[in-house]
């Protein structure tokens, strides 16, 4: 007897698999928002700390809710020394995800408990910021930059990279990106990390299960991959690189998305900000930045009638680039960036977990006899 065929939603596309109240991504007016906040007004007018406490609560915090969050974060931005060794003897023997993923999976085995609360949280988000500083730092070869109690969350975070106390533009710029960063419903790295919380793992695997999902290029890879196809695009003709990629079934990376169907709203704040520091950027930006602004008219040209529009990865590497950043760091910061998100869905699936366990519609055969080793 046959089984009949179900409807199969490949990629999960348009699968609801419970409610949430944190994110809404409305892909067809091209609109973000944290529990309610449009990303525009939260970009130019809040903090990353904020953010996070916004997302971990469901609310703004007051002043002085704001002040003890600040103080939790602070003190949890200190990693082992195990950690801070281990990434030294990682360092350029393996990639700035695999350390970063390997380093909060040490972490979480060194801290050895399971925990729910709220601080567990708050100490991911530190941790993961200090340890994407930490590979970026000892990979440059300036070694472990322990933090600054004076500094504000990504002040020391740039310290902590760069061994200098940043300029406010750099602060504010950064403040920004990890923001937009933040939080995005139910994407691959999020769902990942619910699906490990799901089975009662601890908080530290789920967000290590998160590391490793947002690593690949059609996640957040793509910023990285993104910059290093403009550096290649430089004075070549873009219109045949687009023609030749869709042809040969190739992505062109930082446009298309699942859910937006028109211009993701974090793409256009990113591509202002670049816009905003052309007359004090270096050439290679500037350069980056005519590459980007052309290969957007093609691609709008040709693929935005089917909906396939720039999205957060494509003007955020020349951003980064700006701020002296190197490409492989990228995804690593798009992970500081998204731990508030990641934190605010184990903690919100949590409240009535099950566990998730999607099924296959089975198409092998049954009941085959065992054929012995010298008869097949
Ligand atoms: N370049 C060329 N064609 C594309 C692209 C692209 N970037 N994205 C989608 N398409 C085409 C695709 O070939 C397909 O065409 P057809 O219907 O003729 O076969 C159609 O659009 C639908 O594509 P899909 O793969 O079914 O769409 P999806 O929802 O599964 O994929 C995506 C979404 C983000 C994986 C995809 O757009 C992509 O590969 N983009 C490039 C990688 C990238 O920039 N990723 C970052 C995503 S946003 C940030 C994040 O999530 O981290």
């Amino acid at each position: 007897m046959v089984d009949v065929k179900p409807e199969i939603r490949s990629g999960l596309e348009g699968v609801y698999f419970m409610e949430s109240a944190i994110c809404k991504v409305d892909g067809a007016n091209g609109r973000l928002y944290y529990y309610g906040y449009p990303i525009e007004e939260l970009a130019s007018k809040s903090n990353f700390e904020e953010v996070s406490y916004l997302l971990m609560n469901g609310k703004l915090p007051t002043r002085s809710e704001l002040e003890s969050f600040r103080e939790r974060m602070r003190d949890a931005r200190y990693i082992p020394d195990e950690v801070a060794n281990l990434i030294i003897e990682l360092s350029g023997r393996s990639t700035p995800m695999h350390i970063l993923s390997t380093a909060m999976d040490m972490i979480g085995a060194l801290k050895g408990e399971r925990s729910e609360s709220n601080s567990t949280y708050i100490d991911i988000i530190s941790e993961l910021s200090s340890v994407v500083a930490a590979i970026g730092s000892i990979s440059a070869k300036k070694g472990y930059i322990p933090p600054k109690d004076s500094l504000g969350h990504i002040e020391n975070f740039l310290y902590m990279l760069s061994g200098e106390i940043p300029d406010k533009e750099s602060v504010e710029i950064m403040d920004k990106m990890f923001i937009l960063h933040a939080e995005h419903s139910s994407n691959a790295s999020t769902f990942s990390a619910i699906v490990t919380a799901s089975t009662l793992s601890d908080i530290y695997s789920s967000i290590v299960s998160a590391i490793n999902t947002l690593k690949g290029p059609l996640h957040g890879g793509a910023d990285e991959m993104a910059l290093r196809m403009l550096a290649d695009l430089r004075g070549k003709n873009i219109p045949k690189y687009v023609d030749d990629t869709i042809a040969s079934g190739g992505r062109i990376m930082g446009f298309g998305h699942r859910v937006y169907k028109s211009y993701d709203p974090r793409a256009t704040i990113i591509k202002g900000i670049l816009e905003s520091v052309q007359s004090r950027a270096s050439e290679e930006v500037r350069e980056l930045t005519k590459t980007v602004l052309s290969l957007e008219g093609v691609m709008t040209d040709k693929l935005s009638s089917k909906g396939i529009w720039p999205n957060v990865d494509l003007f955020t590497g020349p951003v980064y680039r700006y701020l002296g950043i190197p490409p492989d760091l990228f995804t690593p910061i798009f992970a500081a960036s998204r731990a508030p998100g990641w934190c605010s869905h184990i903690q919100e699936y949590w409240k009535s977990n099950r566990l998730l366990r999607p099924t296959v519609f089975y198409t092998g055969e049954v009941g085959k006899k065992y054929i012995e080793m010298d008869k097949r």
